[in-house]
């Protein structure tokens, strides 16, 4: 049976790494792209949605980080770091260990999902909790970094979009064509840049964040690429207002980000594809949430249901294409934030003794 070999060797070709190069992995990527009919239903549309919580760390990020380490353990620096919101830190975190190199995360305090901050705990990183936001956590890594010899491992590294541009070859392999709409949540919009890339260097082409000579021995696999749809929290959405946010409030914390680093290639993913950036509330992302779960049987956090809540939104407005083929990706694990997801539910069952009467009973057999 074939084993899935994780992004690096599986897209080797495509990715910036030659044969002799050390792979740190841990078997990343491969995720199921799965079709959703209730969704499909609603929104009167083919609807999939990439499932990335199933990734090693539970999120995307994965994907990056096994291509940005492989590029430290090659450079041979012994210490990486990064700012984040909870998944960075935890994907850094588990690649530093297979990786065998130190890791220090810089976290926003108190506004990180307890499951991420298990993640960077178990897994041996260095915590420091900044009183302030991911905007401040960045900016304090990146002049860190400059200065030590540190290795920064926030999407400001360009081996961390070239990992993740794979998601969007794999939906491409799976689908066996480029769907027509790719809907994905936007915080420091690294991943939205890194999916255009993929797409494009698919269909033969480049875009800003490809490296120079990667395109020149691309083989072109399909000729289009899809509109890009990406969704903002309501609080946290500078793409969509046009200008940096000071003060990011959202229940999506892993998106709460008010100047996303990858701004100007996130506006040429929405321009160049003919997509756009819209923002959903909190109230929509929690709905999509309880949508996914209930509806298409995919636990997801809440930064990951921002997605399918654009979809929804859009659906409502009448924007949706009758028929499209359409990739909502969902970008991390609800088990990260269960605290979250069961907010305003009653958690508490009834105790019964121990016997099958009484469980007929409360079941109302
Ligand atoms: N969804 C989840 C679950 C995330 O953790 C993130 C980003 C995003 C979406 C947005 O992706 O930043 O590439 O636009 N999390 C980062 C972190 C910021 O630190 O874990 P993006």
């Amino acid at each position: 049976a074939h084993q899935w070999q994780g992004v690096i060797n599986e897209y080797r070709d495509r990715l910036p790494f030659e044969d002799n190069d050390p792979v740190v992995t841990l078997y990343e990527g491969g995720t199921p792209l799965v079709p959703a009919p209730k969704l499909s239903n609603l929104v009167g549309a083919d609807v999939h949605v990439k499932v990335e919580g199933m990734n090693p760390t539970g999120s995307f990020k994965d994907r990056g980080m096994t291509s940005a380490v492989s590029k430290v353990k090659a450079d041979g620096t012994e210490i990486i770091a990064c700012a984040s919101t909870g998944n960075t830190s935890a994907s850094a975190a588990a690649y530093a260990v297979a990786a065998g190199l130190g890791c220090a995360v810089i976290l926003p305090a108190g506004k990180i999902a307890a499951g991420k901050l298990a993640q960077a705990i178990v897994h041996g990183a260095q915590l420091v909790a900044v009183d302030g936001n991911f905007d401040d956590c960045l900016r304090i890594t990146r002049e860190l970094t400059e200065m030590h010899p540190v290795d920064l491992v926030n999407s400001v590294n360009p081996y961390r979009l070239q990992g993740q541009k794979t998601a969007a070859f794999e939906i491409v392999d799976a689908l066996g064509k480029a769907p027509d709409i790719h809907v994905l949540p936007v915080g420091n919009a690294g991943n939205i840049t890194a999916y255009w890339m993929g797409y494009n260097e698919y269909a033969g082409r480049t875009t800003l964040a490809s490296f120079d000579d990667s395109a020149l021995h691309m083989e072109k696999v399909v000729d289009t690429v899809p509109q890009m749809w990406g969704y903002q929290a309501w609080g946290a959405a500078p793409l969509v207002l046009g200008h940096p946010v000071e003060d990011p409030e959202t229940v999506a914390t892993a998106i709460r980000i008010g100047n996303p680093a990858s701004w100007k290639y996130a506006e040429e993913a929405r321009d160049s594809s003919g997509g756009f950036i819209d923002r959903v509330t909190d109230g929509e992302i929690l709905e999509a949430q309880a949508v996914l779960a209930a509806e298409v049987g995919v636990f997801v956090e809440p930064a990951s249901a921002s997605s399918v809540a654009g979809l929804i939104k859009a659906s409502k407005a009448g924007t949706v294409p009758e028929g499209a083929t359409i990739v909502c990706t969902v970008t991390g694990n609800g088990l990260k934030d269960t605290v979250t997801a069961l907010e305003g539910r009653n958690i508490e069952p009834d105790v019964i003794e121990p016997s099958v009467a009484a469980a007929v009973k409360v079941l109302g057999l």
